[in-house]
């Protein structure tokens, strides 16, 4: 039997019957030490929680955690759902879903990715300004909920062009330079080929990840305003003679989260003050 949207939320109101979130935020490989500020947190396993098969991933530390970070009340999802880990499609809306269940208006998906463009090295970070969608399908494909959101849903200004003002602002103030670009998602869990990577660059893509894009999909489907970025851990093949490795995604995610340790507690101070 599939697990129902309330199932999953009763199990999380046990531990937070009152909690309203205003911000979601999605951590991917190597980024989960942001979770770290949230104040007064309530965390809950992910195997605690029913329809989200919990991640296995090194690096992914699969918890939910409710609390505020600088002062706005946040629900975090630390460590994510792939879908090549065999994650059926339904875990994935589930888990986006959550975090509109929570209140929340807003989410910022982060996750490590690939440069495909040499002046962009590991350590930085794109904010994602569009997607390609590279992987063979869309978690939304399946009957539609209209209650949740419509059959057919635009994806113009998926990456919502304010919450992306409010991001340069804060960026420019905290003077962290910022990159801004197209991802394109792939389904790994294998790295692309040197072709595969002069083809995502005729096409316009800047970076390359598996993962962002089918959350975003959900999110926009259910009215979540997105931020989106990507971690540069490497530059893609065939664009450096250092091979790719999973290790080293999760170190330069690390050098690339003390950034955002510093951007993501300021944007979302400044983004509350927006209204
Ligand atoms: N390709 C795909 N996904 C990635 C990469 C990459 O080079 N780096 C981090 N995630």
């Amino acid at each position: 039997m599939p697990v129902t949207m309330q199932e999953t939320m009763s199990a999380i109101r046990k531990y937070a019957p009152n909690f309203v979130a205003k911000v979601g935020m999605i951590l991917g490989s190597g980024l989960g030490s942001i979770a770290d500020q949230i104040t007064n947190p309530i965390t809950i396993p992910y195997q605690a929680i029913p329809g989200l098969h919990s991640g296995a991933v090194q690096g992914h530390a699969s918890l939910l955690i409710l609390g505020h970070l600088n002062g706005v009340p946040v629900v975090c999802l630390k460590g994510r759902l792939h879908l090549y880990e065999g994650v059926p499609y339904e875990s994935i809306r589930t888990f986006v879903r959550i975090i509109k269940q929570l209140g929340a208006h807003s989410v910022i998906i982060t996750g490590a990715a690939g440069s495909m463009q040499e002046d962009m090295g590991p350590g930085e970070v794109m904010m994602i300004s569009d997607h390609i969608n590279f992987h063979p399908g869309n978690p939304l494909v399946g009957p539609n909920d209209e209650s949740i959101g419509e059959r057919f849903f635009s994806m113009e200004n998926a990456y919502d062009e304010e919450l992306r003002n409010i991001m340069f602002d804060v960026s420019e103030k905290l003077k962290i330079e910022l990159f801004e670009g197209v991802y394109l998602s792939v389904l790994g869990p294998s790295f692309e080929t040197p072709a595969e990577i002069r083809m995502f660059q005729s096409w316009g893509g800047n970076a390359v990840g598996m993962s962002v894009v089918p959350e975003v999909l959900v999110a926009r489907h259910c009215g979540l305003r997105v931020l989106g970025l990507a971690a540069i851990t490497n530059l893609a093949v065939g664009l450096s003679t250092e091979k790719v490795t999973h290790n080293g995604t999760l170190h330069f995610g690390e050098l690339t989260a003390r950034k955002l340790i510093k951007l993501i507690p300021e944007f979302i101070k400044e983004l509350d003050r927006a209204g």
